[in-house]
């Protein structure tokens, strides 16, 4: 696992657009996992601003990451909305780009089995991007996931409910349950690219990075996937062993590799 440190948050989202540009250049097919949550946003509205210099978006195919249940359809916080709204609309694709986790579906158990095989068909994922909770989580796989796990209904951690009752912007009530890549689903995909900003995410970033692989924080098990970059601002990089803020260390970015 490699740790890049930027300096801002705009530095990350820089950072992010280019492993999707990559992707979108290198692969024949291109199929780029997506993930929610406010640090990636950033990144997508990069992403946006190029859109008529992006290079085999015509071939690209979306993954969602995970999903709420319960929520209407039309409700803003719907991730399949957040993405219509902040990649697929400005990016100019329709739905068909993009394969969902259907939370209306009559048998989530089939859903999720729907979508695993549909990840097989086209091949895997390239590039998945990530975002990390402060409990560890990826997707929305929560403390005490298993590192072989698949696409499921998880009951979302409490820390998880408490943090989405200040971002969700229309639900009535904040979702209990979702639908999620499993941490072995994530960990198929053949590059994985973790960004995290901000000093609420300083402690689980030091954990991860300066950590052992350990089910209560679920995103270690990405120190078995040969090919993850976490991409953290100084401020979510804060905590880290060897750290150098910005003050004093005065570089854009800087790697550090363990
Ligand atoms: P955030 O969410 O990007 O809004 O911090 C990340 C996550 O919970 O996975």
């Amino acid at each position: 696992m490699i740790t890049l440190v930027k300096n801002h948050h705009g530095l990350v989202a820089d950072a992010l657009v280019a492993r999707v540009r990559d992707a979108l250049v290198c692969r024949s097919n291109p199929v780029i996992g997506l993930a929610t949550g406010r640090t990636p946003l950033l990144a997508y509205a990069t992403l946006a601003a190029q859109s008529r210099d992006l290079p085999g978006l015509d071939r690209a195919t979306f993954v969602m990451l995970d999903e709420y249940l319960g929520l209407p359809t039309d409700s803003p916080d719907r991730f399949a909305n957040v993405l219509r709204k902040h990649v697929l609309g400005p990016l100019g694709l329709d739905d068909s780009r993009l394969v969902r986790l259907n939370p209306d579906a009559a048998d989530l158990g089939l859903e999720c089995e729907r979508f695993e095989g549909r990840l097989r068909e086209l091949g895997g994922v390239d590039l998945q991007i990530l975002g990390i909770g402060t409990n560890g989580h990826i997707g929305f796989n929560e403390p005490g996931a298993h590192g072989d796990s698949r696409t499921r209904v998880v009951r979302l951690d409490d820390s998880t409910i408490a943090d989405n009752t200040s971002a969700l912007i229309s639900a009535d009530e904040v979702p209990r349950y979702a639908i999620t890549q499993g941490l072995g689903t994530i960990l198929d995909a053949k590059e994985i690219v973790l960004a995290a900003t901000g000093v609420s995410k300083a402690e689980i970033i030091a954990e991860l990075v300066d950590g052992g692989v350990d089910e209560k924080v679920p995103a270690s098990v990405l120190r078995h996937h040969p090919n993850t970059t976490v991409i953290a601002d100084q401020d979510a990089a804060g905590r880290l062993i060897g750290h150098v803020s910005e003050k004093s260390h005065p570089v854009s970015s800087m790697q550090v590799s363990r």
